[in-house]
């Protein structure tokens, strides 16, 4: 009875999925659905995320949305892949909130290129990364690149508040500083072009 009663909490957890975000931190996750939340994050969201409003209906369903998709992606997309950014689409303007991720490993130290490959979209010259929670104070956010990079590094929050924005011109450095809770989900949203990330370095600053 007692030994029935002490796993009680465990079923709990899994059949409301509370389980699933502790096993996403043990491993990447599945390839298809990371590329799906890059491309969400790199080729829709610019347009897609200022409005977190009624607006859209989503009545007319995920296959009246897939010449739009495929426009925007710039090529071919599968009904699996349609359904997974239309899905993602409605539980951002749903919450009001990025569609959850969590990140390769908190945010310390460095984070090397290897690893920030999988939140890279070649083809749209772009980076969505997931930094997580930062430690609360003046944080300082280092890229550094394979060569001189244009474009634009923004962080925002779970809430898509922009907390920082610099601009890369011809820069093989960057250097983001911002002012965190501890509380707070952060995102990267960086454009880079050709230029790709060989590191992320968490400093605080002064440091
Ligand atoms: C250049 C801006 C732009 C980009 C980029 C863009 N969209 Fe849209 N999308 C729109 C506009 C405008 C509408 C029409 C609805 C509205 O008024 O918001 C729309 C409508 C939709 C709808 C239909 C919603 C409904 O009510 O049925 C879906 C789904 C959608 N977009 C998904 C995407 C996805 C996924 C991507 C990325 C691959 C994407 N969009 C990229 C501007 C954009």
């Amino acid at each position: 009875m007692r030994e029935s009663l002490s796993r009680l909490p465990l079923l709990a957890a899994i059949l409301t999925g509370t389980l699933l975000p502790l096993a996403a931190h043990a491993q990447l996750p599945d390839p298809a659905a990371l590329a799906a939340v890059v491309q969400f994050n790199t080729m829709c969201s610019n347009c897609h995320d200022a409005e977190c409003s009624g607006r859209m209906s989503f009545d007319s369903g995920a296959p009246a949305a897939h010449a739009h998709i495929e426009r925007h992606l710039g090529g071919p997309a599968s009904e699996t892949q349609v359904a997974a950014l239309f899905a993602m689409l409605r539980l951002v303007k749903e919450t009001c909130r990025h569609y959850p991720v969590v990140p390769i490993r908190p945010a310390r130290g460095t984070w090397l290129a290897e690893e920030l490959a999988p939140w890279h979209n070649p083809q749209a010259g772009a980076y969505f990364i997931p930094l997580g929670k930062l430690a609360a104070g003046r944080q300082q956010i280092h890229l550094e690149f394979d060569r001189p990079a244009d474009g634009q590094a923004r962080v925002d929050t779970d809430r898509m508040e922009i907390v920082a924005e610099e601009r890369l011109c011809r820069d093989e450095n960057k250097t983001i500083e911002l002012d965190a809770s501890g509380d707070l989900e952060h995102f990267l949203h960086l454009k880079s072009g050709q230029a790709i990330l060989l590191r992320i370095e968490f400093r605080r600053a002064g440091d």
